[in-house]
């Protein structure tokens, strides 16, 4: 572990995402003490707020003991500045030197978290390079959140105007989904077992879906998402991402440049999705519940998807002709994201007058996670008949006292460390954008309207036959016993 004293910046410390991820990720890499002895955390943003009330607000996302909580918190300042004006980043650059010099070190080392809107993107980070990083003695890395621009232009823009201010060895673009403990499982379950590469293929696989579901609207979010939509929040991203890690070839070895040149490889061999294969929804409130359109921040006549499904064809010898199904949507029926292969039925089959469902392997990514494989088994007992059943393994029951860390806390020790095994690349970024933009484009130009869905349902009806029309057979009966855990 590297002791050098540290100095991490929050900028957009008085947000929402600093507020619920960022400071509660820090508090926890400072349970595991995993930050250095000597380390402050100073939060910069533009409202005015006294250092208490500041303390009160991220503390009330904190979990854990309270004495430590109270130490952690001795650890936090808070700066108002502006975002515009170099002498806001001048002035505040003299008290992070003064902070620093108590310490008495060589050598110190700064982490500055942007936890801000696209929108100050840019002045931001050119506020950071001409007063903040450090021009010797440690080094200065900018951590930076999605989204990475809105399209192929908007985000080449961005790539180039960052390029020009760091280098992409001190930048860490967060997908905070490659932080997620089955997301990083996926390469071992696909690697580190011969049972499933054979398998592993569009000969005994039929098509591949992943599922992004969230019981909850957009929740005061709305002024932010209705610029975005579902496919640039969730689709573009944090779905790719994991799409890439189900189909890449096997990389050739564990760095971060040969996994993620085997990703863009695999990025390359995807078509641009087609509007045909492609179904976009908006949920409805009632009586009860805000639909989206009642969302203060969206307009009354917005036509921003909260839903989309969409056919993904990778033309590679691996999979060329097999469907990747991939799903997202805000206030459906449940919360959970999760792989489903389903694989083709076997062929001879003896069992023709039988109720019989295809395999699915599924790894649930949250909320409890656990990989399951469905499988047929005979019924216990005199009768000859077939039953649905699975091989469950469910992190909960198998792993003693399971303490997994959030997403955040690994991807901020990560960024801490100088990894970017977990992080986007700039030209991954781009072949993403390159496989979205013909189609928002088209759904911009024609002024397509979202499906109408139910707050609670499962979704817009057309998105069950979409998936039908690409082969997946949906089993009803079949309940998975953990669901309810
Ligand atoms: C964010 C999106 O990137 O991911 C949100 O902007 C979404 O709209 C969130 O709710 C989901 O993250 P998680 O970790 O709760 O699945």
């Amino acid at each position: 572990q590297d002791l050098t004293p540290l100095t991490v910046v929050v900028l957009g410390a008085s947000g929402d995402l600093a507020k619920k991820k960022t400071y509660p990720a820090l508090f926890g890499l400072y349970l595991r003490n995993l930050l250095p002895k000597n380390t402050i955390i100073y939060g910069y943003a533009r409202s005015h707020m006294e250092l208490n009330d500041f303390k009160k607000r991220i503390s009330s996302y904190l979990k854990g003991d309270e004495s430590k909580k109270q130490e952690f918190l001795s650890m936090c300042f808070y700066h108002s500045g502006k975002y515009d004006e170099k002498a806001s980043y001048d002035q505040f650059s003299e008290i992070l030197k003064k902070s620093e010099e108590k310490w008495n070190s060589t050598s110190v080392n700064r982490l500055f978290y942007m936890a801000i809107p696209p929108s100050i993107f840019l002045e931001v980070s050119k506020g950071i390079h001409d007063s903040l990083i450090l021009k010797s003695g440690g080094w200065s890395r900018i951590v930076v959140e999605k989204p990475f621009g809105k399209d192929l232009d908007s985000s080449r823009h961005l790539v180039t105007s960052l390029k020009k201010l760091f280098m992409e060895k001190d930048l860490f673009r967060i997908d905070h989904y490659l932080g997620k403990e089955m997301v990083q499982n996926l390469m071992v379950l696909r690697f580190a077992n011969s049972v499933f590469e054979p398998l592993w293929n569009k000969q005994h696989i039929s098509s591949i879906t992943i599922t992004f579901k969230e019981n909850i609207g957009t929740e005061g979010r709305g002024g932010y998402f209705d610029e975005f939509g579902i496919i640039r929040d969730v689709m573009q991203n944090h779905l790719m991402q994991v799409l890439s890690l189900v189909a890449m070839e096997p990389p050739v070895s564990m760095s971060a440049d040969d996994i993620t040149n085997e990703k863009v490889r695999l990025l390359r061999c995807i078509q641009p999705v087609r509007l045909d294969e492609t179904v976009f929804g908006q949920y409805l409130g009632n009586d009860k519940i805000p639909g989206y359109l009642d969302d203060e921040g969206v307009p009354k006549d917005s036509i921003t998807p909260t839903y989309a499904a969409a056919v993904f064809w990778v033309n590679n010898p691996r999979w060329r002709g097999m469907p990747f199904i991939l799903k997202c949507g805000k206030a459906l029926d449940e919360r959970k994201t999760e792989v489903r292969i389903q694989f083709k039925a076997p062929e001879n089959f003896l069992f023709k007058d039988q109720d019989i469902t295809r395999n699915e392997l599924v790894m649930r990514i949250q909320p409890g996670e656990a990989v399951y494989l469905k499988l047929l088994t005979k019924k216990p007992g005199l009768e000859n008949t077939i039953e649905q059943t699975e091989l469950d393994l469910s992190y909960k029951n198998r792993f003693e006292n399971l303490d997994l860390p959030d997403a955040y806390e690994r991807l901020i020790l990560d960024s801490i460390k100088g990894d970017h095994n977990l992080f986007v690349r700039d030209d991954e970024l781009d072949i993403a954008w390159q496989i979205f933009t013909p189609l928002l484009e088209q759904m911009e130009k024609r002024h397509l309207k979202p499906e109408p869905y139910e707050f609670g349902s499962r979704g817009p009806k057309s998105a069950d036959e979409l998936s039908k029309r690409f082969g997946f057979q949906r089993s009803t009966g079949y309940k998975w016993p953990g669901t309810s855990k």
